[in-house]
Order: C-alpha cells, then structure tokens, then sequence
C-alpha cells in the first residue's frame, strides 16, 4: 500500500512540482472567505481574514468555539478547495493547483496535527509516523530509525507497536503530533495540540514545540483554547465570527526565520 501511495507522489514531487520559495513568507491569505453550505443553510465561516505568517513565527490562533479557526486553518493548509479570496502557501498561490500538486506541496512542506488526530486505525503508531516519510521516499530503515526517535520525543517509545484504538486519546494525540513533526516540516499546523492532554504533557509538547521552531526556525501556526499554550507563541491572533480581531505579538521571542528550512527532500 505504502509503495503505491510513493510511487504516485514521486510522479508529483518531480521537477514540474511547484517548488516553495525559500524567501516568500510562509503562508498569506488575502481577503479569504469560506462558507459552508447545507442545504437551504449557509454558515459563513471565514468573512474576510488577511493574515500573513513569516518564516519562523510561532502563532497562536484563539477565539470562541464555532469562530472560525479550525476553517482558517484548513484554508490555509490547502486542504480546502472552495473559498474566496487568495491564498499563498510558502509564495505558492494555492488556487492554481491542481488537487495532486497541492497534495504534493502539503506532503513537502507542512505537517498538520487535527483536530481529531486522524490516524489510520489499522496502522501501529510507529507505522503512523513513518508514513509521512516513506510519501517523500525515505528509505525504510531511516524512517523507522526517525519515527521512532519522534515517539520517544513524545514520550511514547513503550507504545511503538500499539494501534490507534489500544491508546488513550492522549497518547493518539501525541502520535498525530510526532507525525507532523518526523519530516520536520518547514511549516506545522496544529489545531488544539494539546486538548487531551494533561498539564505535563502538555507543556512537554510545548517545549518540544518551541525548541524546534527556535532550533530549526520551523513555522508553527497553533490553534488552541489553552492560555498556557498560546503564551509560548511570539504572536497571538484573535478571531471572532470568521474575523480577526486582535494580531499582536506577545513579547515571547520569535526564532529567528531559517530560509534554509528546507521542505524534506527525498534524500537529503
Ligand atoms: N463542514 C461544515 N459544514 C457546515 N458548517 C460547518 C462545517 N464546518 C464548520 N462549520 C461551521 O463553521 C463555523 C466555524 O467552524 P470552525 O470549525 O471553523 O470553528 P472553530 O473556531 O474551529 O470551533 P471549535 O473551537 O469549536 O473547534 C461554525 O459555525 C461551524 O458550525
Ligand atoms: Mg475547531
């Protein structure tokens, strides 16, 4: 399965692949907009957000539950198609791709923890991260050497071989954020990265969080409802009923932004 899954995205990260640039701030969106609609109902989600996020920034997102940050967030990851308004993703516009270019982009450069985790049930943890690095085609035995350093990063080097469902909702929260870390992604998007977890973890997860983006300039962009954790951003964005409200920084020291952050190459 994991063969097949390479072999499609080596056709897309081939030289025709949109390629990111180093020196365009990670993510812009301009003038966005998103609304769902069912039936005869239509929620407007986004109401026009611009929202630019630089190289290295450590953002958090707060607002009030129904607000609009986990719509932001799909928006800007790519892995929604209609919205209005533009988005620009590492320079990237994302409405020019098509579906596989931008799942192309995504897998190089960003990580993404959800919401709900979305782990594969029938995967092992160790299984679960590795996935993400056999897509870009690493070998196996590196992938298996780095998942695993990932999990023990997390504090899950005893629960390996465990799957989704022999875990608690903690510890699947904290396989989905090794996941999005073991490529080292140059941007990560973390919706409530911390929701299950107790204080300690939490605030494991956060220092894990801050070193990476410090050490390795990576972008972290975190939707969260944890004043703990959205004191460890340099930049905190209010939203309110699809709009922005407050953008403002927080005193806490951004990293310093690493153009050299490179999106994970096949075989570097
Ligand atoms: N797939 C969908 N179909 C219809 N409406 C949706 C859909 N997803 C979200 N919404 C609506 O869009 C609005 C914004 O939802 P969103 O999930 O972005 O909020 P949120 O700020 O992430 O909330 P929470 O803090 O509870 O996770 C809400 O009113 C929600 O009901
Ligand atoms: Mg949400």
């Amino acid at each position: 399965m994991i063969g097949r899954w390479r072999e499609r995205l080596g056709a897309l990260t081939g030289p025709r692949a949109a390629r990111p640039d180093p020196e365009a701030p990670a993510v812009e969106a301009r003038g966005l907009r998103k609304v769902y609609r069912s039936g005869a109902i239509a929620v407007e989600a986004l109401r026009g957000v611009d929202l630019r996020i630089e190289r290295g920034e450590l953002v958090a997102i707060v607002g009030p539950s129904g607000c609009g940050k986990t719509s932001l967030l799909n928006c800007l990851a790519g892995l929604e198609t209609t919205y209005g308004g533009e988005i620009l993703l590492t320079g990237i516009p994302l409405r020019g791709l098509s579906d596989d270019r931008r799942a192309a982009l995504r897998a190089r450069a960003t990580g993404f923890i959800f919401q709900q985790f979305n782990l594969l049930p029938t995967l092992s943890a160790l299984e679960n991260v590795e996935l993400p690095l056999l897509i870009v085609g690493r070998r196996g035995a590196q992938a298996r050497a780095r998942a695993t350093a990932m999990l023990e990063a997390v504090g899950l080097g005893d629960r390996l071989d465990h799957r989704p469902s022999a875990l608690s909702g903690g510890q699947q929260q904290r396989v989905a954020i090794a996941r999005a870390l073991v490529g080292r992604p140059a941007i990560v998007w973390a919706d409530e990265p911390t929701g299950n977890l107790d204080s300690e973890s939490a605030a494991e997860i956060m220092a894990l969080i801050r070193r990476l983006n410090r050490e390795d300039g990576q972008t972290f962009v975190i939707v969260t409802h944890a004043a703990d954790v959205a004191a460890n951003a340099s930049r905190l964005v209010r939203m309110r009923d699809g709009r922005i409200v407050a953008d403002e920084p927080t005193g806490a020291a951004p990293a310093e932004a690493r153009t050299t952050t490179v999106p994970l190459a096949a075989d570097d």
